[in-house]
């Protein structure tokens, strides 16, 4: 079994900041010492086999990003990266775990899908995975699934309130797999936006020649969110049942969260770095040169992009440092402008919904900590350490600590990071959503289970190396 010595770094866990030495056997943290530490008689120094000098940089659990769809059928495309691609890409940004979605489509078979989303992962990824299931078909099938599932350590179900015969759960239908997972003690996950109210103003939209990107953020106002997060913690309320609500774009979608968990309910809310940063006038208003006002298309996912001049973005920053919202994923669902993304050309209802930015969020959510807005800790526990515990993989993930994995990055806040400019991505993507960003911060080297996979910025990791994570039930519950 390699050792492994990562030596003069600052560690940072969510509880706190320490000058320490992080001493890496096989697949796991041994030990985590004091500077220059003796063990047993033995320099550590020269008793590894590799040693890592981590001066002047921070020593960080591996990112965990909880919202992934590699491959992911949508829209008549496939969002376009694979397990492969995708889980590369997440090593090279410092992300060392993924929980990507298993899709079960209207009239297929929930284990069917489970073990096809295994077939497409297994030998391929570059870091550890696991599955969240998505229904789209609640019946007594999908239901007794539910259980199964949870043995095989998938803990977590997403629901849809919007796309009307695709993807969308009615009222009684998620009433009923909240019963399922209240009584199974597994998490539902929403997709919280009302999907009759949005159907109806895409038809008009349209109807009135408005078929540019742009209209895509109209048609998808926070009243939407608004009104399914509230409806859905009130199902949750009644049934018990813990209620973790994604990709949440509006404030007031985060009020209904926030005043949920004052009353003490398992409400939980997520968010992207797309909702912290970006906006419906400066990315979707805006028509460049090369794409013509279909441009937009870039940035077209649901929730949808909000306007900064409404304070979602302010209030959604707030949210992370008060704890209203828990955790920041990517929901990192890329699909390329040339035959994917210009489907949608001459309607902005066709584009298929996604960004890709599973390879950002570390440094993007760094920057949180550059300009203020989050402390270091806070920065570790919103991208690593809530992700692992909500997800059921607290002790094992999230965390420096003895015998943790050893998913370690060391991160280099002197480091500097251009985004997206031409090819300094690794996603499979023809453009980058976040084109000209230019961050503070660094990933420098990544461990993935004990093995380097990222080598001073250079890939060296190897597909197949990432293992199936059979996840746990959630240790955040309140
Ligand atoms: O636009 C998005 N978010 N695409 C991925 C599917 C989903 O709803 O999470
Ligand atoms: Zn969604
Ligand atoms: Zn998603
Ligand atoms: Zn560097």
């Amino acid at each position: 079994m390699a050792t492994t010595l990562i030596k003069n770094g600052t560690v940072v866990n969510a509880t706190g900041t320490a000058s320490a030495d992080v001493l890496v056997d096989g697949e796991t943290i041994a030990a985590v010492l004091a500077p220059g530490s003796v063990l047993l008689g033995h320099d550590l120094e020269r008793s590894v086999d590799t040693v890592v000098d981590a001066a002047g940089k921070y020593v960080i659990p591996g990112g965990i990003d909880a919202h992934t769809h590699m491959e992911m059928p949508f829209g008549g495309t496939f969002a376009s990266d694979t397990f492969e691609t995708g889980t590369r890409a997440a090593a090279w940004g410092g992300t060392t775990t993924i929980v990507d979605f298993v899709v079960q489509y209207a009239g297929e078979n929930v284990l069917d899908q489970y073990h096809l989303w295994h077939e497409k992962a297994a030998g391929n990824c570059a870091v550890d995975y696991g599955f969240h299931q998505i229904l789209s078909d609640v019946d007594d099938d999908s239901l007794k699934a539910m259980d199964q599932l949870v043995i095989e350590g998938v803990t977590s179900f997403k629901l849809f309130m919007a796309y009307q015969g695709v993807l969308l759960s009615d009222d009684g239908q998620i009433l009923r797999a909240m019963q399922k997972a209240a009584e199974n003690g597994s998490m539902i996950m929403m997709h919280a936006e009302n999907g009759g109210m949005i159907d109806v103003l895409v038809q008009q939209l349209l109807a009135e020649g408005k078929t540019d990107p742009y209209w895509h953020g109209i048609s998808r106002p926070w009243q939407a969110e608004e009104e399914a997060t509230h409806r859905a913690i009130m199902i949750a309320n009644l049934t018990g049942a813990p209620l973790y609500v994604v990709h949440v774009s509006a404030k007031q979608a985060v009020q209904q969260i926030a005043a949920a968990r004052d009353a003490g309910q398992n409400v939980f809310g997520e968010t992207c770095p797309q909702y912290l940063y970006l906006s419906l006038e400066e990315q979707l208003g805006a028509s460049g040169p090369e794409w013509g006002s279909f441009e937009g298309a870039k940035w077209v996912c649901s929730t949808p992009l909000r306007a900064r001049a409404e304070g979602h973005q302010d209030h959604m920053w707030q949210a992370l440092r008060t704890n209203d919202i828990q955790m920041v994923s990517t929901d990192h669902c890329p699909f390329c402008m040339k035959d994917q993304k210009d489907l949608g050309i001459g309607s902005f209802a066709k584009i298929p919904n996604g960004i890709g930015s599973v390879e950002h969020r570390m440094d993007l959510m760094y920057q949180g900590v550059v300009t203020g807005q989050i402390s270091l800790p806070r920065w570790v526990e919103l991208t690593s350490t809530t992700p692992a515990r909500m997800f059921g993989l607290h002790g094992r993930k999230g965390v420096i600590q003895p015998g943790a994995d050893a998913d370690v990055v060391v991160y280099d806040p002197r480091g500097h990071t251009s985004i997206g400019v031409g090819k300094t991505h690794h996603m499979n993507m023809d453009y980058s959503a976040w084109e000209g960003f230019e961050v503070d911060g660094h990933v420098d080297t990544v461990l993935s289970r004990g093995r380097i996979v990222v080598d001073g910025g250079d890939y060296v990791g190897a597909k197949g190396h990432g293992r199936y994570l059979k996840r746990g039930l959630s240790q955040y519950l309140l």
